[in-house]
């Protein structure tokens, strides 16, 4: 099952990508090896980190062994995440030992689900800090240093970084990540998020909004707003009764230029408004795709996970959703063999994929993480060989999904945003449409960041082949 292309749909999260600043070193600077894992929210986070540091005397290398510092950004989400994170600290114990004034961090969702205790379980590592705690990584190195072991791994109920404008690391200068709220208040009983990134708070929208202009203004043609939940965004100024909400936020991201598109993920099925839809038809450049996770298909497993709605429910947002852009695309998270799932149950997630013909999705097998809700009251009865097994069946019927949404676009001309060379070959370019379908074409005399026409007339179930029609 593993192959190519079920690989990537296992797992959205990016793993152990060193990225570095584009810009000439200048000889006296510290070098900063900065490796991140997880989710958007996580990479973007790297990008603060970075520009802290980078006002603190450090550059960034993708050389490890001429590093004087190594960061990794971590992610807690899953078991699997922790387990390669904890491998990969062993590769740094050979550089430790050739040179001990070496700095090895942790940050992050794993730095803050074990606090003090990584300090004691791994060795090697001299710092670790939260999410909410990048401020005070130069005090923290300060200390380390000075030989003292350095944590700081307090979650605040108002950090947003919305004054630190992120360097961006490595990017492909075409599309960029804006946070525009951390935390995240749901607590559906499975997930590890509410207590490595605290309570959920939303950023000053005048400071997304310059975020969004400077992008621009700097070559960038797309922008993708990111929180967990981002349609619970709410922005209420001290001295003022009024109150922004995600849609407002959204057409003013929008307003800043019609050539600059705007994405955002990720969307709850609880929370995602009718407003948001009427922004999206009302402006061509907010894109035509809602990554909306379902996690089940089943009632009675969404009332554990305490996701607080129905599969009815889920339905209807869907209706409601395609009501406004009919051919819009959707994508979803699925998770396998939750506590106590049966066969029907599971049965009942495959045929909800079936009936909403999602064009992607995201899907996992379910990892209890300790001191969450379901790791308290519930119990991870549904055996590993079992969770695979229903997780090859779901990636079975997503595969023929994107397959089928994939046909669908054959013979159709879309607008792309060209994102660089294809994996294969520097004959070919790569580019999203609005419903954020990758599109290979031969690249002709266009080159990243133009907008083209191009005219689907191939694909499988993991690309879409085609040809530049005109300019965009
Ligand atoms: N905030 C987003 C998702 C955050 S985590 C949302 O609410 O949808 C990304 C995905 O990881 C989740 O949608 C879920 O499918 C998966 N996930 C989270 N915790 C998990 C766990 N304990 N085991 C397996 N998958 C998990
Ligand atoms: Fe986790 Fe649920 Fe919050 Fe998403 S909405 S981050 S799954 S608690
Ligand atoms: Fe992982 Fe933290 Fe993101 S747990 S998925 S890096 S919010």
């Amino acid at each position: 099952m593993r192959d190519g292309i079920t690989e990537k749909y296992i797992d959205e999260n990016r793993q152990g990508e060193v990225l570095v600043v584009d810009e000439e070193v200048k000889p006296g600077l510290k070098k900063l090896f900065l490796e991140s894992y997880g989710c958007a929210m996580n990479f973007a986070d790297s990008e603060i980190v970075a520009s802290i540091l980078l006002q603190n005397g450090y550059t960034t290398t993708n050389q490890m062994e001429e590093a004087d510092a190594i960061f990794i950004n971590t992610c807690a989400i899953r078991d699997n995440a922790e387990q390669r994170v904890r491998a990969r600290l062993k590769n740094f114990i050979p550089l430790k030992a050739k040179k001990p004034e070496l700095l090895v961090g942790v940050l992050g969702c794993m730095a803050e689900r074990l606090k003090q205790k990584f300090l004691e379980e791994e060795k090697l590592v001299d710092i670790v800090a939260g999410p909410d705690a990048y401020r005070d990584l130069p005090k923290l190195i300060a200390s380390a240093e000075s030989g003292q072991r350095a944590v700081n791994v307090f979650l605040s109920r108002e950090e947003t970084y919305a004054d630190i404008s992120p360097v961006r690391l490595d990017g492909n200068g075409v599309s960029a990540f804006i946070t525009i709220m951390r935390g995240c208040d749901n607590m559906c009983s499975f997930c590890v998020v509410p207590y490595t990134r605290g309570r959920e708070r939303s950023r000053d929208p005048e400071s997304i909004i310059n975020e969004a202009r400077d992008l621009f203004e700097k070559g960038y043609k797309e922008v993708t707003l990111l929180g967990q939940n981002v349609d619970s965004y709410k922005w209420k100024a001290k001295d003022s009764d009024e109150v922004v909400t995600f849609a407002m936020l959204l057409e003013k991201v929008a307003q800043v230029n019609p050539d600059m598109r705007v994405r955002f993920s990720t969307s709850h099925p609880k929370d995602i408004t009718e407003e948001v839809m009427k922004a999206m038809v009302a402006y061509e450049n907010i894109c035509n795709y809602i990554h909306l996770p379902i996690q089940s298909g089943n009632s009675r497993i969404l009332e554990l996970m305490n996701r607080t709605y129905t599969r009815e429910w889920y339905l209807d947002r869907i209706n409601m959703i395609r009501s406004y852009v009919p051919d819009i695309g959707l994508s979803t998270d699925v998770i396998s063999g939750f506590c106590s799932e049966t066969e029907e149950e599971h049965q009942d997630t495959i045929s909800l994929m079936r009936e909403v013909v999602f064009d992607y999705a995201y899907m996992f097998t379910y990892s209890e993480r300790p001191g969450t809700p379901a790791a308290k009251k519930l119990t991870d009865d549904v055996p590993e060989e079992v969770k695979s097994r229903r997780l090859s069946e779901i990636i079975v019927a997503q595969r023929e999904n994107s397959h089928i949404r994939n046909k669908m676009d054959v013979g159709k001309t879309c607008k792309v945003l060209i994102e660089g060379f294809s994996k294969r070959s520097d004959e070919m370019l790569k580019g999203r449409n609005d419903q954020n379908k990758m599109i290979i074409f031969p690249k002709g005399n266009h080159k990243k960041g133009d907008y083209v026409h191009v005219t689907v007339t191939d694909c499988s179930s993991a690309t879409l082949h085609g040809v530049v029609v005109n300019e965009a």
